[in-house]
């Protein structure tokens, strides 16, 4: 593994996939709350490009009668088939633990942004 310097942090918009070539690879950035995230621009379930698809929350489980909107900025939803994908840990919410995420660690020094491949 190694650190491959990506872009200037404020070069960032929040709550935005931006995609970038890192080392031959499409990996997308998405700041939000303060944090940053690269995920690879590949679907875990049919190799969708991810990164075209939203970002934002989910509806969670609730009552019959009740509908509960949650984990907002936390969702990235495929723009092929939807599957939602947890920002946070890679996992999907269609409950197949084997279609995850590619998340890369993240480092921030100073302004710069950098992926460890
Ligand atoms: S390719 Fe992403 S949900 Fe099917």
């Amino acid at each position: 593994m190694a650190l491959h310097f990506v872009t200037a942090l404020d070069e960032l918009k929040d709550s935005t996939c931006q995609l970038y070539s890192v080392a031959g690879r499409s990996i997308g950035l998405i700041q939000t709350d303060g944090a940053v995230y690269a995920v690879r621009n590949v679907c875990p379930h049919k190799r969708a490009p991810i990164c075209r698809g939203t970002f934002g929350g989910t509806m969670l489980p609730s009552d019959p009668d009740s509908f509960v909107f949650g984990m907002q900025e936390q969702i990235l939803r495929c723009p092929w088939h939807g599957w939602e994908f947890d920002l946070t840990t890679g996992k999907t919410l269609c409950g197949d633990e084997h279609k995850k995420l590619t998340l890369y660690p993240v480092t921030i020094k100073e302004n710069e942004v950098y992926v460890d491949l």
